[in-house]
């Protein structure tokens, strides 16, 4: 049996999303967005795309939730995105109304469903679309530690000529200005980078990694990043759907975990058909400790900036 992703919101993330689930062959798809006919094209056009790839995904897109009924993920990539100058808390107030909207209905017709929040600020989003479906914190995953590592990675491979494929790495915190990329954690052939590379290049790379998001929106200037956002979405969905135990950086509502508590957070999760069926804590430094704990509060703050 087929199984079934919706992913609301069918801009550049929403569709590029679509793209890269569906170039895996990882499940029939139902785009959705507010614009008439912008879901229903890009549908269209990717299910004829189907037959060169050899692929049997049916894609369809609609305004009409009720096409979205009994979903396995919902992928919410809803709300507008940076441009430049801005910082992804700059879209607090206008996403925050788009994502709740877009939560509110979707789990009305796919109550079992998994919710993977892609929509920025990314952990108030996610903390958002916790609090509205009131699922258990297992079935609501904030999407950004996969691609804040796919950054460093990328950025790894290059500076050390060497192939991503060698390249693991960890970004942990909220996915914005304080993120905390560990390179301690992060290796080339198991090697640690630390070993590899002197202090000042690492600091070049992690702040790079930081700054990954608004580098592309000051080329792009009428908006962010997707190609990297949409297949660090479908790697997440992938490890879900094929229930792989795979573990990688998300958003997760803590618990006491890392010492914090009732917040969205990035740390390491190890992701299957039921969400995230652990939350791995690693042994942190006093330094990344406090560098997490300065992530997770400004992260409280937008948080706490809605709810007024
Ligand atoms: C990024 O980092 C859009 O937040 C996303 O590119």
């Amino acid at each position: 049996m087929h199984r079934k992703v919706t992913i609301i919101g069918s801009g550049n993330v929403g569709a590029t999303t679509a793209h890269w689930i569906a170039s895996k062959e990882l499940a029939d798809i139902v785009l959705v967005d507010v614009i008439e006919g912008l879901p229903q094209g890009k549908g269209l056009d990717l299910l004829q795309a189907m037959p060169i790839e050899n692929k049997d995904v049916g894609v369809c897109g609609t305004q009409d939730y009720i096409e979205t009924a009994n979903s396995d993920l919902v992928v919410i990539t809803a709300g507008v995105p940076r441009k430049p100058g801005m910082s992804r808390d700059d879209l607090l107030a206008t996403n925050y109304k788009i994502v709740k909207d877009a939560v509110s209905k979707a789990v009305q017709y796919s109550p079992r469903c998994i919710l993977l929040v892609v929509s920025n600020p990314l952990d108030a989003m996610a903390q958002a679309a916790y609090e509205i479906s009131r699922f258990p914190r297992e079935r609501v995953i904030g999407m950004a530690g996969v691609l804040d590592s796919a950054r460093f990675r990328a950025f790894i491979a290059e500076e050390m000529k060497v192939s991503v494929e060698n390249v693991t790495a960890f970004v942990l915190g909220g996915h914005g200005d304080t993120m905390v990329p560990l390179p301690r954690y992060s290796t080339v052939a198991g090697i640690p980078l630390t070993e590899l590379l002197d202090a000042a290049t690492i600091q070049r790379l992690v702040q790079r990694t930081r700054d990954g998001g608004a580098e592309i929106v000051k080329y792009l200037k009428t908006g962010s990043a997707y190609y990297a956002p949409g297949a660090a979405v479908a790697e997440m969905v992938e490890a879900i759907l094929k229930d792989k135990k795979k573990i990688l950086p998300c958003a997760a509502y803590l618990q006491g975990e890392y010492g914090i508590n009732g917040l969205f957070v990035g740390v390491p999760c190890k992701l299957g058909e039921r969400g995230i069926e652990q939350i791995v804590e690693i042994k942190l430094t006093l330094q990344e400790q406090t560098a997490l704990e300065n992530s997770a509060k400004a992260v409280r703050e937008l948080v706490t900036s809605i709810a007024a």
